[in-house]
């Protein structure tokens, strides 16, 4: 597999919502979302769509890199919160940044920004495409039921992306999914079909908080360390673990389990955007890139897991 980095972009909505913004609208506080959570506060948009703002950040992602969007030739994007369900959003970022190279969208949730990682990474390696941009964009105010206080206090929005060209620097990925619907889900609407006998959805986010909380903090190591077994890495010589921005609290399980990784390794941003799904990994990212958090040779492991239910490591060298 063939991939480097050569920059990256994110853009959140200028509205910060905190925790006790959101106890006048459910019945929350901030102690009980800090110490649950860890997160403090969330970007929400006020009329901006998950396209607005995922073509913001990939205009950040092509000015980090120092490419024009005419040198693309691919755009790889993810959602569970677009505008519309056709056109996809690589399609709508791509009229937005001036490109002109195929566009299309992968769905995988919170863990989507991974296997766009991964399906550009083996399109490099074929030489089919050259300079990439993936993109994890979402409005996840616009799929939540603000009336669900154990959902709607975990999520804000936001975008994130990255170019990436051929390299060596993508040393390996381990990826699993325990399909199902139980756990995890962001049904769509029924429609008004006059012959349809399906029951009506409640096109919300759903979720159950602890059997989600069970997976994470059980596949996110263990897919974590055969990754690192499979790459020949010991975890002694991980520098950084940017995980998906869920809770604070799954990160700290997942540290305590993988002894050789101290809780400091793990980069965190959750306090300030909490879960941005799809953007979140990218969002952390492009946060150390340019604060100089990472310096060139770094070891990264990527670790994300969401609906699907789906749970994907991946080791990159910076
Ligand atoms: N404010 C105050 N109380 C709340 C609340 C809120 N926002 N949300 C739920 N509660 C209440 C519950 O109603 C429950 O009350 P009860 O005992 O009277 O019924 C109580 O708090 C405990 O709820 P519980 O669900 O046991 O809390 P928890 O410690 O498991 O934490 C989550 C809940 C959602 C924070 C936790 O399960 C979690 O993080 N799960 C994983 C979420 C995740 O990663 N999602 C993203 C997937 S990509």
């Amino acid at each position: 597999m063939s991939l480097h980095i050569l920059g990256t972009g994110s853009y959140v909505p200028p509205l910060v919502v905190t925790n006790d913004d959101l106890s006048k609208y459910v019945d929350t506080n901030d102690e009980w979302i800090v110490s649950r959570t860890g997160i403090h506060q969330r970007h929400i948009s006020v009329d901006e769509t998950a396209t607005d703002m995922a073509a913001k950040a990939a205009f950040a992602a092509l000015e980090n890199s120092g490419v024009k969007a005419e040198e693309l030739d691919l755009i790889l994007c993810a959602t569970v919160s677009g505008d519309n369900l056709c056109p996809n959003l690589a399609c709508m970022v791509q009229a937005t940044i001036g490109a002109t190279c195929p566009a299309f969208d992968l769905s995988g949730a919170c863990s989507a920004f991974l296997f766009l990682l991964e399906t550009a990474a083996a399109y490099l390696s074929t030489g089919r495409y050259h300079k990439i941009l993936c993109v994890g964009s979402e409005q996840m105010s616009r799929i939540l039921d603000w009336n669900d206080r154990s959902t709607c206090i975990l999520f804000g929005d936001g975008a994130a992306g990255v170019v990436v060209e051929q390299g060596e620097d993508y040393l390996g990925s381990q990826l699993m999914v325990r399909g199902g619907d139980e756990v995890l889900k962001v049904p769509t609407p029924i429609g008004n079909s006059p012959f349809t006998k399906l029951e009506p959805t409640h096109p919300y986010v759903y979720m159950n908080g602890s059997e989600t909380y069970k997976f994470a903090t059980r596949t996110v190591p263990a897919q974590i360390q055969q990754l690192l077994e499979k790459t020949g890495v010991e975890q002694e010589q991980v520098d950084w673990v940017i995980c998906h921005q869920a809770n604070r609290r799954i990160i700290e399980a997942a540290a305590r389990r993988l002894k050789g990784i101290p809780l400091e390794k793990f980069l965190m941003n959750i306090d300030e955007y909490g879960n941005t799904s799809a953007a979140s990994i990218p969002l952390l990212l492009d946060e150390c890139n340019r604060k100089g958090i990472l310096k060139r040779g770094d070891l990264i492991v990527l670790a994300a897991f969401g609906g699907g239910l789906s749970c994907v490591a991946t080791l990159i060298r910076w």
